[in-house]
């Protein structure tokens, strides 16, 4: 068997800064609580450049979502810097889509006004946008439901909307946070392809994280695992798989390495454990 590309790369803080869109330098996270503070985020230090696809991937309650919500500007750092195109980000940034872990659709609002929250919050004119809500929903597979409510929507087509809500304004970073997590494993497969054209077709900067191994392989141009809390970054992979992927890469050999690659990871930090 030929050995395939992987790479497994220590985060260098010397390593090539240009191009950078986001940077999070030594940054840490602790949360004040009972019994003094307890510690989420430790140390990270991350580069995502323009129309870079990276995934998170780490185990539950390692501040992966806490990370998300620091560069999405709704939650302030502890220690470090994360700058947004060389701009510290001192407060919610607006260049951005944020799709949640949780969908945090509103039920009373149809699936089009859903998807044109950001308009009316931002006080923007609803008609300039209106064309672009009803391209997004056509593109994921929900032309004709736009007058419909979110409860009259499967959990699939919710997670669609939120996307379509995240990419409204055409934003150049989009931070997804585990947001097919709680979708059946076809639909998960399908919403997974349906990103990657939309990625590929638009190139946007993306932070996406994930529990998914496969998932993280499959979508990244680079996956990055954390240590079990605090949180701290174990491995950078590059995966140099030709894109569009196919489903069936995942049954390739460089696709079962890089996959082990992460799974050593974990194994190592004592998850994953087989007897
Ligand atoms: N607002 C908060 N106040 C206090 N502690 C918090 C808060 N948000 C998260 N935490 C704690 O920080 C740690 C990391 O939480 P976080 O939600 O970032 O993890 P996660 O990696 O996203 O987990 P999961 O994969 O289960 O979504 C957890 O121990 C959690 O209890
Ligand atoms: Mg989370």
């Amino acid at each position: 068997m030929t050995r395939p590309a992987a790479t497994l790369l220590k985060l260098d803080a010397a390593a090539a800064h240009r191009d950078c869109f986001v940077r999070l330098q030594n940054v840490d996270k602790v949360y004040a609580g009972r019994g003094g503070g307890l510690k989420a985020v430790d140390n990270v230090s991350l580069d995502l450049h323009d129309g870079e696809f990276l995934a998170i991937v780490g185990p539950s309650g390692c501040g992966k979502s806490t990370l998300m919500m620091m560069v999405a500007g709704l939650s302030p750092v502890s220690a470090g810097e994360i700058t947004i195109r060389a701009q510290n980000v001192t407060g919610p940034y607006t260049d951005v889509g944020v799709v949640f872990q949780r969908d945090a659709l509103l039920e009373w609002r149809t699936v089009l006004d859903n998807v044109l929250l950001q308009i009316d919050v931002r006080r923007l004119r609803r008609a300039d946008y209106e064309k672009a809500a009803y391209t997004l929903l056509e593109r994921v597979g929900l032309a004709g439901f736009e007058k419909s409510y979110p409860w009259e929507l499967s959990g699939g087509m919710r997670q669609r909307v939120s996307l379509c809500r995240a990419l409204i304004h055409n934003p150049s970073l989009l931070l997804m946070d585990e947001p097919f997590g709680a979708l059946d494993a076809l639909t998960r497969e399908q919403m997974n392809l349906d990103l990657q054209k939309i990625w590929i077709d638009t190139r946007k900067t993306m932070l996406f994280i994930t529990h998914s191994i496969w998932e993280a392989i499959f979508l990244a141009d680079h996956v990055i695992v954390m240590t079990p809390r605090p949180g701290r970054i174990a491995a950078v992979i590059k995966i140099d798989l030709p894109r569009p992927r196919r489903l069936a890469v995942r049954e390739t050999a460089q696709f079962g390495h890089y996959a082990a690659m992460v799974r050593e990871q974990f194994q190592a930090f004592g998850l994953l454990k087989e007897s």
